[in-house]
């Protein structure tokens, strides 16, 4: 049977490699300075390699899409890319899992509704 050690947390006073040097604590980003992207026309604060759903959360925004049926608010919910639930729309493109793309400078996140294809039924 397979063992898997327990990871362990630094002691205090201890430097992490995200947070030693950059002026930002924790995270577990790359360096490199603070960038912003826009949800919904507002500007949200990212660091370099941080997901757009990390981005959101750290602004407080935990819904960014809604469900098909029912209209039903979602966000984040797995963070690996295999529930969905984190679907939103950059740049027009719908059906980006928030939890795997990277914040990019200037990106513009929107809401995205239901199937986020409401334009192209009409
Ligand atoms: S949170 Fe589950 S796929 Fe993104």
């Amino acid at each position: 049977m397979r063992r898997i050690r327990a990871r362990t947390s630094p002691g205090p006073g201890a430097a992490t490699e995200a947070g030693a040097g950059s002026g930002v604590e924790g995270g577990g980003t790359g360096d490199g300075p603070g960038f912003e992207f826009t949800f919904d026309g507002r500007p949200v604060a990212a660091l370099p390699g941080q997901s757009l759903a990390a981005a959101l959360w750290s602004a407080g925004v935990l819904s960014w899409r809604t469900t098909r049926v029912n209209g039903r608010p979602r966000g984040a919910f797995c963070s690996i890319g295999t529930c969905h639930d984190c679907l939103v729309t950059v740049n027009g493109t719908p059906n980006i899992r928030a939890c795997l793309l990277p914040a990019v400078p200037r990106d513009r996140v929107t809401t995205q509704e239901g199937s986020g294809r409401a334009g192209l039924h009409e």
